[in-house]
This record gives structure tokens, sequence and C-alpha cells, in this order.
């Protein structure tokens, strides 16, 4: 897998019949690069992710995921998938949940049981293991949704506004936990975030998109320390950068890109 690229997209287009809503997309992640996409309501954000995810085929251009097309890599379970509803299956237990894309995978019940564990140790979890998902806070619902993601392994994780809903201080928690778990794992992850802080803390890269058709105008660079340094990551390291001039340059950047991207 080494040189292959986590996600290409190339001259992508996607039609919903009259509806352009993505335009001549070019983007290509790095293995273990943390992006973001960020833009206007409507301007493509999860039509994008969708295209990857194999959920949506696209109009023209090709896209390659794990140096594979999104079909195989969906089969091959080479990216993981966390959207901003928790999605979990209220008559399976927290643990069960976890171990659902390995059961699905054919892995034997004992490894799937240690791996379950394993994550929900990873996302702060383990007490929980034997919980129904209703009795759990919408952001502990919320990493149980990450440790599913991540539990094949995947090369990448696709996440759709995961914090969304969330409040302030647990959301900049989930950041750092996120930071460590991607870090720790050494997956790429695709972000959609309508939040301009959180982009900018989180990505190597922030992608602005525009308002439809759903076009890429600007990469700005993120605030995230260097990829391999990650796993050593503090949550403290996270404060630090938030609090640096740097980190404010970057917001405005992005906040620019994006007025500019409705001026056009
Ligand atoms: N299945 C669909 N059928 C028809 N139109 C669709 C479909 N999915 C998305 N669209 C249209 O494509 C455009 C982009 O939608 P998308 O959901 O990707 O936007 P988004 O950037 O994720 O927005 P938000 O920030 O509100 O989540 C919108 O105009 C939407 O109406
Ligand atoms: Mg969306």
């Amino acid at each position: 897998m080494k040189g292959t690229s986590a996600v290409e997209l190339v001259g992508v287009d996607k039609d919903f019949g009259e509806v352009n809503a993505l335009s001549g997309i070019e983007l290509t992640i790095g293995g273990g690069e943390f992006v973001s996409l960020i833009g206007p309501s409507g301007c493509g954000k999860s039509t994008l992710l969708r295209v990857v995810a194999d959920l949506e085929q696209p109009s023209a251009g090709t896209v390659t995921v794990g140096g594979k097309p999104p079909r195989q890599a969906r089969v091959d379970q080479e990216y993981g998938i966390a959207f901003q509803q928790a999605g979990l299956l209220e008559w399976r237990t927290v643990a069960e949940n976890v171990e659902l894309p390995l059961h699905v995978h054919g892995m034997a019940k004992p490894q799937r049981q240690a791996r379950a564990a394993e994550l929900l140790e990873l996302v702060g979890l383990a007490d929980f293991a034997g919980s129904r998902p209703s009795q759990l806070s919408g952001g502990m619902q919320q990493r149980v949704a990450i440790a599913r993601a991540l539990a094949p392994s995947p090369r990448l994780l696709l996440m759709d506004e995961p914090f969304g809903a969330l409040d302030e201080m647990t959301r900049e928690r989930m950041q750092a936990e996120l930071l460590r778990i991607a870090g720790e794992t050494g997956a790429a992850v695709l972000f959609v975030t309508h939040s301009i802080p959180e982009a900018v803390v989180l990505s190597d890269r922030v992608v602005v998109m525009s308002p439809r058709p759903g076009r890429i105008t600007e990469i700005v660079t993120g605030r995230r320390p260097a990829v391999g340094k990650a796993a050593e990551l503090d949550p403290d390291d996270v404060e630090d950068v938030r609090e640096s001039s740097a980190f404010f340059a970057a917001i405005t950047a992005v906040r620019e890109a994006l007025r500019k991207g409705h001026e056009a």
C-alpha cells in the first residue's frame, strides 16, 4: 500500500437530474493524511463523500480508493464510515454494534469480541460494552460509531459532520481523540464539517468548496501537527494549537476563501 494514495478523484462530476452537485473535482488524499471539506449547505460535500464510499456513482470522472475502484474498496472494507447520526442498532449492545463490520467480514466470534473490547477501550467506553445505544449520551453514541468505523482497521475514515450534535467541550475532546486515533492507526481521514476552527485544528489540508455547482475553490493548509507525529499527540498540544497565531491565520484564510466563493 505504500505510495498508494488513500483517495483519488479525477475530473469528477455528479448530476442529480438538473442539479449539478459536483463539478470538475480534482483531489488526492495521501496515506494517513487528514483532509476536511468545508463549504455552504448544498455545495456537494456529502455527495463527494458518498461518491468515494460507492453510495453514489459519479456522472463523469474517475474515483479510486486505496488504488481500487470504490466498489472493490467497499467489498474489501478499505474504509470506515461515521456520519452525523451515529446510526447504531438499538437491539444490539454497544460491543455488538462495534463487532458488526467484523461479523460481515466473517471474523470468528472470539476475535471479534477481543477487537471490539480493544476499540471500546480506545474510545473510552470499555465500561459500556454491554449497554444499549439508547442508554448512552449523543457523544458516547458518536464514539461507538467511530469505534465501529475503525473496527476493520481501515486505511481511510469517511466522516460527515460526526460531531455536529455535540456540545463545544465534548466536541473539542472528540477532536483530540480523533487525532489520536487517526495517528495511532495511520488512517487517512476525509472529514466534512461546517466549523472553520474544527476544520483547521484537525486537518493537514482544508478543502474549500463553492455553492452549486460544487467545485473546489481553494485548499488551505491546516494546523494539524505534522503527519506521523500525531501518535504522540497530547490533547494539550491541541489546546496549544487552538491558541496559536498560525491557527487564527488559517481560520482567516478559510473564512476569506468561503466569502470569495459566495461572491463568485
Ligand atoms: N439523492 C439525491 N437526489 C437528488 N438531489 C440530490 C441528492 N443528493 C443530493 N442532492 C442535491 O445535491 C446537492 C448537494 O447536496 P449535498 O447533500 O452533497 O450537500 P452538502 O454540501 O452535504 O450540504 P449540507 O452542508 O447541507 O449537508 C444539493 O442541491 C442536493 O439537493
Ligand atoms: Mg451534507
